[in-house]
């Protein structure tokens, strides 16, 4: 079963997301820092009827990426074409995408960390001087020759920058990392989603979703869509707390956005293993997950989130995971936990 606060888009996210999105900057909510930088360099170019130097977005997936480079776009009165690493499998592929776009238009290459190699090559001399380094014949008859391109903006998306290669990243002019969304900007996006949904919802209403929502704003539409839902059905389509509160219970997201499987890797570390530390190992087999699957889809927010923290010895549970759990921490970390508490409240 799909699990309702993943983070990566989802089936059921296909239709809303298109009709959900921001169209204009003023619209797009939060990321201030971001949309800051982006404002002086788009200003900047467009005095200088330049296009706008290549773009790099980096961050956990869901903050708003593709939605970002659909703005640019737009603000620099270009065509979007949009791709991704895994689709582009030979350089002519890249080579034909290139060919075809004009003057200030766009390109987006999501999931950019996954481009081979060759391909890669071909983006250098076109994202540095415009161009097209083509090898025309074979062996000894083979002879380069170099195409003009328009100037054109490369933005590139990934949520592993630490995956680009060096030579990749350095050609990137504006490097941009998004971050997690607070409650309130989230409770604006759900509030604006609403009205695109044509529900009603009250501002508490708003906020209940929003601080369940892991800082994304994917996963706070995918929740208002499920509440709405249920308001649907049970009050006439009205979202205040109490249906919010009653239909995220019922979908076992509880008040920090965990579900079941979050908890009871919580649980297993604080009344199975005191508190920790404890291997990964130990605990994907005593919670009957897969390594994998804790490490990469339940681990990064509890440990981004500081309820648990890596040590060399194992994981352990800080002060915030035996509140969340109501239990009390009488383990011999104790100490260790509260200044870990301080560490990430600082
Ligand atoms: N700043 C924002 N304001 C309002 N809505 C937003 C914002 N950012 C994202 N959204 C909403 O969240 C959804 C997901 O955003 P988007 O697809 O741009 O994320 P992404 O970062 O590209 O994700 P991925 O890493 O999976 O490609 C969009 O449909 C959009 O409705
Ligand atoms: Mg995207």
């Amino acid at each position: 079963m799909e699990r309702i606060v993943e983070p990566i888009q989802l089936s059921e996210d296909d239709n809303s997301e298109l009709s959900l999105r921001p169209q204009k900057i003023k619209e797009y909510i939060g990321q201030e820092k971001v949309k800051e930088r982006l404002d002086i360099f788009i200003k900047a170019a467009k005095k200088r009827n330049e296009s706008l130097d290549h773009v790099l977005l980096y961050g956990p997936p869901g903050l708003g990426k593709t939605t970002l480079a659909n703005i640019i776009a737009k603000e620099m009165s270009g065509d979007l074409k949009i791709t991704s690493g895994p689709a582009i499998e030979r350089a002519g592929d890249l080579a034909a995408i290139l060919t075809t776009l004009k003057d200030y238009d766009v390109l987006f290459i999501d999931e950019i960390h996954r481009l081979n190699r060759t391909v890669e090559e071909i983006l250098y001399p076109a994202m540095e001087d415009y161009a097209l380094d083509i090898v025309i014949g074979k062996g000894a008859a083979a002879k380069s020759i170099r195409l003009d391109l328009p100037k054109f903006t490369l933005i590139g998306a990934t949520t592993r920058v630490g995956m680009l290669t060096s030579p990749l990243r350095d050609r990137f002019g504006v490097l941009c990392a998004m971050e997690y969304y607070n409650e309130t900007e989230l409770k604006e996006i759900i509030i604006r989603s609403a009205a695109v949904f044509g529900c009603k919802i009250t501002e508490e209403g708003a906020l209940e979703i929003a601080t369940r929502s892991r800082g994304t704003p994917r996963i706070a539409n995918r929740l208002l869509k499920r509440v709405r839902d249920y308001s649907e059905v049970k009050s006439n389509n009205v979202i205040s707390v109490k249906e919010a509160k009653a239909a995220l219970e019922l979908l076992e997201v509880d008040s920090q956005g965990f579900d079941k499987v979050d908890n009871k890797i919580l649980e297993a570390i604080i009344d199975n293993f005191n508190g920790g530390p404890v291997g990964i190992e130990t605990l994907s087999y005593f919670i009957g997950e897969e390594l994998g699957t804790i490490e990469d889809v339940y681990e990064p927010y509890l440990l981004q989130q500081g309820f648990v923290v890596r040590t060399p010895r194992g994981r352990v549970a800080t002060d915030k995971a035996y509140k969340h759990l109501g239990r009390v921490n009488n383990s011999k970390h104790k100490e260790c936990n509260s200044e870990q508490k301080s560490f990430f409240n600082s």
